[in-house]
């Protein structure tokens, strides 16, 4: 941390892709109340992400975060929350048992309701408005009243990201997340699938290996690995009032962290590493991260983990690539040499998404699973040519049934992205091209 950064030290710098919040004194009120607010999470908790991250940063482990594009103040249930939770689950088992690699699972949840947009406002019919930024900002109707900024929307985010944490709470370390139960995170529309069947596969061989285990004396009740799992969350760190507000100094290290999320990534269109973003995270203790898109140069992304791993700390920084399955193989072999050569020990993550969203005939924003998939590959082509890990994979997905990405085993066609299309801002995985994805992704940990 620079001697310089306080939590407010970001407002001396230019802040991309901020709300034009019509009340400053009633943002500014929302925010001093919210500082008054318990943590959403703990120093501590962060710490141990950061202890998981670094040995995904030596190659022993591998990072899967996934989550919702944007969570929705409306699509708000326990239903939703463990439908994502059980997909992320089958994902890292599905991983785990087919590479033998631990995985540090973080979700894109609890807190992740703000969003970048490419034009600040959205043009309809003649009429312009401000841009949907997410519900921690405004709502996604078309008209003058939804689309203004409304303050009070920081409250209700900081409500539901607390009581969604509290249920994945629940569900990590209350006996749900138990290896015992791996067959139950197979949902009804999944099972009956082909990724479905060989989910059950894994599922049985599991089964048999804790059966195993039992027989050989092995109590699994004194291994609480078996019984929960470590489940992180994160969000981008975008509107920063709020992120300051949560920001708290730690009795015990007396370190400042931001206590809305155990990891906070910083965008594509906000990573200056002169501006308020970086300048906000470079001073926060929790793990970071920070995407990287096909027009970064070397010098650029090394100037960056200057700015935001001057420690030269395994984990402290994760480096998102989301370059296009054109891109990724010319694009990103030279920053993986540029920062292994400047000594940052980062995390590298594939972002398969961002950089392969394209809008179909029908005018709904989309992606091809197929592309997806060359990302990934050629995300570890490129770590393989340089030798360095290819450390995780960055994904945005749902537990429904829903169609917004094309192709996948259900072959989901142009004609019907519209039959489930729920998405507020970028189309996701359903649960079944998700799981498949985890079975591709596990071919080439191993390969
Ligand atoms: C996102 O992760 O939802 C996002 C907006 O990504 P990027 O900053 O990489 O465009
Ligand atoms: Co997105």
């Amino acid at each position: 941390m620079s001697e310089t950064w306080t939590p407010t030290s970001w407002r001396t710098r230019v802040a991309e892709q901020q709300p034009d919040w019509p009340d400053r004194a009633e943002l500014d009120a929302v925010a001093k109340a919210i500082g008054g607010y318990p943590p959403l999470v703990f120093a501590g908790e962060t710490r141990s992400l950061g202890e998981d991250l670094g040995r995904v940063a030596r190659g022993e482990a591998f990072l899967l975060q996934a989550g919702d594009c944007a969570e929705s103040f409306d699509a708000f249930s326990a239903d939703a929350i463990r439908d994502k939770l059980k997909v992320i689950l089958q994902m890292a088992v599905v991983l785990m048992y087919s590479s033998s690699v631990p995985v540090v699972k973080v979700g894109r949840i609890a807190g992740q309701f703000s969003k970048p947009r490419s034009s600040p406002t959205e043009t309809i019919d003649g009429e312009s408005l401000p841009s949907f930024r997410g519900h921690l900002v405004n709502d996604i109707a078309f008209s003058p009243d939804a689309r203004r900024p409304d303050a009070q929307r920081l409250l209700t985010a900081y409500q539901q990201s607390a009581a969604t944490l509290n249920l994945l709470r629940a569900f990590t370390k209350g006996g749900f997340a138990d290896l015992a139960r791996v067959h139950a995170w197979n949902q009804e529309f999944v099972t009956s699938s082909a990724e479905g069947r060989r989910y059950e596969q894994v599922a049985d061989e599991i089964d048999r290996a804790l059966r195993f285990m039992g027989a050989a004396g092995i109590v699994p009740e004194r291994h609480p690995a078996l019984h929960e799992v470590d489940f992180y969350t994160s969000h981008e760190a975008l509107v920063l009032e709020y992120e300051e507000a949560l920001t708290r100094q730690d009795s015990i290290s007396g370190g400042w962290y931001d206590c809305s999320a155990h990891m906070l990534w910083i965008g594509e269109r906000t990573r200056d590493p002169d501006g308020a973003h970086v300048e906000f995270l470079s001073g926060v203790g929790n793990p970071i991260g920070c995407k990287i898109g096909p027009s970064a140069t070397a010098d650029e992304v090394v100037a960056l983990c200057a700015r935001l791993d001057p420690g030269k700390t395994p984990g402290r920084l994760t480096l998102i690539s989301r370059m296009g399955k054109d891109k990724v193989a010319s694009a990103l072999p030279p920053l993986l040499r540029a920062v292994r050569d400047a000594g940052h020990p980062v995390v590298w993550a594939c972002d398969p998404m961002h950089g392969n969203t394209f809008t179909a005939p029908n005018g709904l924003k989309t992606r091809d699973f197929d592309d997806v998939l060359a990302e990934v590959a050629g995300f570890f082509r490129a770590n393989a040519e340089v030798g360095t890990w290819p450390g995780g994979v960055h994904v945005e997905l749902t537990g429904d049934d829903v169609t917004e990405c094309l192709g996948g085993a259900e072959q989901i066609a142009h004609e019907d992205l519209g039959t489930r299309y729920e998405t507020m801002c970028d189309p996701r995985l359903n649960a079944r091209q998700s799981l498949d994805l985890a079975f591709r992704v596990a071919e080439l940990l191993r390969g």
